[in-house]
């Protein structure tokens, strides 16, 4: 089993150029006690910024989104070649946010998918069902279509540069978390899943975050769980010191 512990911030659409230098500064300045990889997303204009200033650092820089056309005719987008131009080598793709209020849905994220790994990103591939679902006791089979319809069609082989990132929607922005036990129940079910649809190998070496007010208070609870290897964190990313004790809560 090689599957990493990752936490990373997605910031997103908040901070300016001098915001994000300060965060970034303050960032490299923790120190780091627990073997988890760092990310973090800053917004789009700013990811060439925290780039360059995080050159040398163990911190790595993710996107919060990209188009899934090569280039061209499509105003406001920003394309895979121009992330790995300035040096990013992570995407994430299917946040809950983009899929309310952008309207992405299966179809869509599975061409940006096929987009990123032809560039040689990596994804942090989101998802995660809403609270009727969860109410309505269909958020194994929501999160399972979900998969499915956007990255079980990527060989085995590709997997490896696939994250999970199991986010309730009702769990984000809200101060409402999953239990330990339910973020738990959820990822021994996606792991369950690849395994059946590829194999235990492919199962056992991804990494699946969970995402949705982790904060200090319960992060260390949420990743003693054995298949939670890490989280996304939003709002309590835009503190170095929060962001730091929830990666060294591993
Ligand atoms: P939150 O956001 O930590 O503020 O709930 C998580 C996310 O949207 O990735």
């Amino acid at each position: 089993m090689s599957r990493k512990h990752i936490v990373a911030g997605n910031w997103k659409m908040n901070n300016t150029q001098a915001e994000t230098t300060a965060l970034i500064s303050d960032l490299t300045q923790k120190e780091k006690t627990s073997n988890a990889e760092v990310i973090i997303a800053p917004t789009s204009i700013n990811l060439y910024t925290a780039v360059s200033q995080l050159e040398g650092s163990s911190i790595q820089v993710a996107a919060q989104n990209m188009h899934q056309a090569e280039n061209g005719a499509y105003t406001g987008e920003i394309s895979a070649s121009m992330l790995k131009d300035v040096g990013i080598q992570t995407v994430i793709l299917g946040h809950s946010e983009r899929r309310a209020y952008f309207y992405e849905n299966d179809t869509l994220l599975a061409q940006k998918v096929n987009t990123a790994l032809s560039h040689g990103l990596r994804i942090i591939f989101c998802f995660g069902e809403e609270l009727d679902d969860r109410k309505n006791g269909k958020h194994f089979d929501i999160v399972e279509s979900q998969l499915k319809n956007a990255i079980f069609h990527l060989t085995s082989d590709q997997w490896s540069q696939i994250i999970l990132a199991y986010e309730p929607v009702w769990a984000i922005g809200t101060g409402e978390t999953a239990s330990p036990e339910q973020a738990q129940e959820m990822h021994a079910f996606i792991r369950k899943t690849v395994s059946e649809s590829y194999d235990v190998t492919t199962a056992n070496n991804v990494s699946i975050l969970y995402g949705g007010s982790v904060k200090p208070a319960n992060a260390k609870e949420i990743f003693s769980k054995p298949d939670v290897d890490g989280g996304l964190i939003g709002g309590a990313a835009l503190k170095a010191d929060d962001f730091f004790a929830i990666v060294n809560a591993f």
